[in-house]
């Protein structure tokens, strides 16, 4: 399957834990173009997996975010983007840089991230908190083109994820 990106646009993976987000954004973009919400909890908290510095990490974010997209580089947050208001987050730092929101929805079954999830030592929350998720995903794909995703690819199970290959479009 082939996503075509526009080759300057700020990227949302959409994606439950254990989806492959963080796996699917290393095999198809350098580290540097990659913004993850974990490497900026690590950043502000000390801690990964420390949610009471999310509204930090996720300011901090957003900031690096608009200094990339000011400058013309693609750039792919990494992070669930489950809620409806931190997708609204970065569609508003796309708009402010006159850039294209993307969503690549990575959508596999509960059970298949569940039981990936076994396999983390830093991931430990219970299978409410996953099933929660997938909740919040199936809202998530009714709402994705009202919010202002110009493009939304969802990637329906394991092996179209595993097969995608991004193209990039020429914005002139
Ligand atoms: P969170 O950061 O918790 O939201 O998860 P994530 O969506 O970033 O998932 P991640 O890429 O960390 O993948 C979760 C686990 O599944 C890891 O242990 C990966 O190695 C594994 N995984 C990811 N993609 C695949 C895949 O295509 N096949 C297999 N077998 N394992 C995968
Ligand atoms: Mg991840």
């Amino acid at each position: 399957m082939i996503i075509d990106v526009p080759e300057l646009a700020l990227v949302a993976l959409v994606g439950i834990s254990g989806s492959g987000k963080s796996t699917f954004a290393g095999q198809h973009w350098k580290p540097t173009q990659v913004l993850s919400s974990d490497f900026f909890r690590g950043l502000v908290a000390d801690d990964e997996n420390d949610q009471s510095a999310s509204a930090d990490a996720f300011e901090v974010l957003h900031y690096v975010a608009g200094k990339r997209l000011a400058a013309g580089r693609l750039t792919v947050v990494d992070a669930t983007n489950l809620q409806s208001h931190a997708r609204a987050g970065l569609i508003k730092t796309a708009r402010e840089h006159d850039v294209l929101p993307v969503a690549i929805v990575l959508d596999v079954p509960e059970s298949v991230a569940w039981e990936r999830t076994q396999g983390r030592p830093d991931r430990t929350f219970d299978r409410r908190v996953l099933t929660r998720m997938h909740r919040d995903l199936r809202r998530t794909l009714g709402q994705l083109a009202k919010e202002g995703f110009r493009k939304i690819h969802v990637l329906r199970g394991v092996d179209e994820i595993a097969a995608a290959e991004i193209r990039y479009e020429k914005l002139f």
